[in-house]
């Protein structure tokens, strides 16, 4: 059973839902430059989306009247803060206090995430996260975060999926900023942003106007044991938190990312596999890294099998043939939402939410305006069933944010990709419930008793 005060919600990004409507004043953004550039899925961009800045009176009362209690939300850095230091957009303040009391007229529990993605362009253009002047300039956007609205909002993440912004737009190059940069500079910018989350969670504490909790949301890929034999799970908890991966593939770590957070070191098998990319890092900065959370946020999409070998080692396991995939090619992996409960409970001890997991699909609206949307249901009742049963077995599961409430801009991808359970027509900005919707309704309400 998840527990009665257990957290029931839906997520999203600034970027991906809010529309670019920069006549607030708001500054330009990586991913007005990226879009610009036309790098993304026929060169989608985010200057309307689901024009939800406009839109979000409406939005928040769909939201009650489908029983979301809990709404992860981002603020836009470029927005608040146009040349991403110095000057604060007023107007850009009073919209997200809006927006904040909004949620709360509709008994909506606002979640604010500082950082999804969209670094100032003024600050790309000074080096971006691999300027470690870069913790500072975070920290004095958490000051005007903090200033502005912890008296009305008094939960915040900092980071969301460190692993993505880094490997994906700095280091494969396919998202903003859409850099290629070597191993060095990629573990020196993973270095900045820890340290930039760090700082932030002592700025917002100084400044906030009320005590509030703190979170982190990172991302996994899951190992998961390809049976529930004690060899088998002992493998695949090694590689979620070990380094099987080439430099290459490096970002997409785990406990590179949490370790310094939430046990105030770097993993030591790490250190060694990667030592000859690795930038300077002192007791201080690991000191300013290891800063006090409240909760720990996993967003979590799928996994991969492991097994243990015959020498005990683990082994990479394939997929059986024909296994389910959703409509963006990702494998449907319910159990990895089991797995990553036990073993980031057990690792960290600290309780966890789901702030991301959902599904692409391929939805199409009925003639009645209906969106029959069975996958999603049923990719979402195996996944939530398995995070039941871990919270069945006493891990601390506090909370499950859906990816995503309206369908929205899927970065490179554009909106070639559906994960809303509210289907949204660009063209005439009119939504439409998906059946999803209505399911997850009795699911929130029951407090997981249908699945
Ligand atoms: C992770 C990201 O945080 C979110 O922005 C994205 O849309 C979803 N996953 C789906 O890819």
């Amino acid at each position: 059973m998840f527990r009665k005060d257990f957290v029931w919600g839906v997520a999203s990004s600034a970027y991906q839902v809010e529309g670019r409507d920069k006549n607030d004043g708001a500054g330009t953004c990586i991913w007005d430059t990226f879009t610009e550039e036309g790098r993304t899925f026929e060169h989608h961009n985010a200057y309307v989306s689901a024009d939800d800045m406009h839109r979000y009176k409406e939005d928040y009362a769909l939201m009650r009247e489908l029983g979301v209690k809990a709404y992860r939300f981002s603020v836009s850095w470029a927005r608040l803060m146009p040349e991403g230091t110095g000057r604060v957009n007023e107007k850009a303040v009073a919209l997200y206090r809006d927006m904040i009391l909004e949620m709360k007229k509709n008994g909506i529990e606002p979640y604010m995430t500082l950082y999804h993605w969209e670094l100032p362009q003024a600050l790309e253009d000074k080096g971006g996260w691999l300027n470690e002047e870069i913790i500072d300039w975070f920290a004095e956007y958490a000051k005007v975060v903090a200033e502005n609205f912890t008296d009305i909002c008094d939960k915040i993440f900092t980071l969301n999926e460190p692993q993505c912004f880094i490997g994906l737009g700095y280091y494969r190059g396919i998202h903003a900023p859409g850099k290629k940069v070597t191993p060095e500079e990629s573990f020196r910018i993973a270095h900045n942003a820890l340290r930039a989350h760090g700082k932030a969670v002592i700025t917002l504490r100084k400044y906030a106007k009320q005590p509030i909790q703190i979170g982190y949301a990172p991302t996994s890929g899951v190992a998961y044991p390809a049976s529930n034999s004690p060899e088998d799970i002992e493998a695949a908890k090694k590689v979620y938190f070990g380094f099987y991966n080439d430099v290459d593939n490096w970002t997409w770590n785990v406990s590179w990312y949490s370790d310094p957070v939430i046990l105030g070191h770097y993993p030591k098998e790490g250190l060694e596999k990667y030592k000859e990319y690795l930038p300077e890092i002192t007791k201080e900065d690991m000191e300013l890294i290891h800063q006090p959370i409240d909760f720990y946020g996993q967003n979590i999409y799928n996994g991969y099998p492991v097994r243990a070998g015959a020498d005990g080692e683990p082994e990479f396991v394939d997929r059986p043939a024909g296994f389910p995939k959703t409509a963006a090619e990702w494998p449907v992996t319910p159990e990895c939402l089991y797995w990553a409960g036990k073993f980031l409970y057990e690792r960290y001890q600290l309780p966890i939410y789901i702030t991301e997991n959902g599904m692409s699909c391929h939805d199409n609206v009925e003639a009645d305006g209906s969106v029959h949307d069975a996958n999603r249901i049923q990719f979402l009742d195996e996944y939530l069933g398995n995070l039941q049963k871990a919270a069945d077995e006493g891990v601390e599961i506090a909370g499950y944010f859906l990816w995503t409430f309206l369908d929205n801009f899927e970065w490179h991808e554009g909106y070639s990709e559906r994960f809303g359970i509210i289907y949204v027509d660009y063209a005439t900005q009119q939504r439409y419930v998906k059946d999803s919707a209505f399911w997850y309704k009795k699911v929130m309400e029951s407090n997981g008793a249908v699945l």
